[in-house]
């Protein structure tokens, strides 16, 4: 089969290095599906112990897609995996991984402050034609540009958990952004085989604008005693057709990530501050402050 990706683009395509921060679920995602399509991609985090978990998602996710795809040869599967590996750099070093960069994903911790303050470094040392995108679930993505010089070449690049098998990613454009940057992101997708839809900066995209609203009303109907999770979650799958109940995938998705995605709207959530579609729940609280993050921490809602 030919190549995709990065050596199949159009001589025009400005995008071969990629350099994704953040190895966690959502980084390592990101990290193993432009890997398989032929880009050079580094992986950015704080420190080798973080790295070494990301790298673990890789290895496990990577043998999966391996033995769907060359399902009657061992051989085949060890090949695709290690051919993939070897496109994929590890550094704990953020700005000296920027340097060689044409496209950044930033994928780390839900906190604007946090994201605001890699950027701006980064802005510093990257090249001018890199293009600098982030993976925020909830945060405004001109306030993120607006912490470097190149808001023309800044944009969201949302992907969905499980990254290797979800096929959206919304490419999110601000006021400022360059059309050009847009159509290169918009390529860069479907170079990796996704389908990119277009959205404009409002919280949470089209997605998580929908999608989180309804996962709160799930625990606030257990806050009230109405249901278990559970049976919720019985309720969802089989009544509604989703592929996992709402408590599934508030542990798959990562409590803290919800928790800093209601809490950002409704402190400060463009026509959401305040309002109680997405007022804090107690019930979240307490788990993400016990540490209960979900899978990533091996218990939540529920346990694994
Ligand atoms: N890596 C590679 N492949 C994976 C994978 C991974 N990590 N996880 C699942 N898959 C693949 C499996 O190999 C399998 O492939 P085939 O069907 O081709 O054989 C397929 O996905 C289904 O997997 P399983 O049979 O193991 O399990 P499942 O049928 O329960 O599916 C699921 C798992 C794909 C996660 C499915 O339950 C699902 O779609 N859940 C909902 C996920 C969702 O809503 N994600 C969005 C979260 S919100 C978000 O991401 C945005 C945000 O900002 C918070
Ligand atoms: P995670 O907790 O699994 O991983 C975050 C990683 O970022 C950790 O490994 C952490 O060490 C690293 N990190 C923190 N600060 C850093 C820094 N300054 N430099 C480099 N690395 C740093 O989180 P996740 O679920 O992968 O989420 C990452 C981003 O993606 C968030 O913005 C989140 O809102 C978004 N997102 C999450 C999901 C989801 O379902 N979990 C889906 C789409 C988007």
């Amino acid at each position: 089969a030919a190549p995709s990706g990065a050596e199949t683009s159009s001589p025009a395509n400005p995008i071969k290095n990629v350099v994704v921060y953040g190895s966690g679920l959502m980084g390592s995602g990101i990290v193993q599906v432009a890997a398989q399509h032929q880009y050079q991609v580094t992986m950015v985090d704080l420190g080798a112990d973080h790295l070494k978990k990301g790298q673990g998602y890789i290895e496990a996710s990577l043998k999966r897609v391996a033995r769907k795809k060359f399902a009657d040869s061992d051989a085949q599967q060890k090949a695709f995996v290690e051919d993939t590996l070897s496109r994929i750099q590890l550094s704990t070093d953020p700005e000296a991984a920027a340097t060689t960069a044409d496209l950044i994903v930033e994928a780390i911790v839900e906190n604007i402050n946090t994201k605001r303050s890699l950027f701006s470094s980064l802005d510093q040392v990257a090249p001018k034609h890199a293009i600098f995108t982030s993976n925020t679930s909830s945060l405004p993505i001109s306030e993120l540009a607006s912490a470097t010089k190149r808001q023309d070449r800044f944009a969201g690049l949302h992907f969905f958990n499980p990254v290797p098998q979800m096929k959206l990613v919304e490419v999110v454009s601000t006021a400022e952004v360059n059309p050009t940057v847009i159509n290169d992101l918009t390529q860069f997708c479907l170079s990796l085989k996704k389908a990119p839809v277009n959205c404009k900066d409002t919280p949470g995209f089209i997605v998580n604008r929908l999608l989180v609203p309804y996962l709160m009303e799930a625990v606030r109907l257990v806050e009230r005693g109405e249901a278990t999770p559970k049976d919720v979650d019985t309720a969802m799958k089989l009544g509604a057709g989703y592929p996992m109940g709402p408590f599934e995938l508030l542990d798959y998705i990562g409590l803290d990530t919800c928790k800093f995605i209601l809490d950002g709207w409704y402190k400060e959530g463009k026509g959401l501050a305040g309002d109680k579609l997405v007022r804090p729940s107690e019930r979240l609280n307490e788990l993400v402050a016990k540490g209960d993050l979900g899978r990533k921490s091996g218990k939540g809602f529920y346990s694994y």
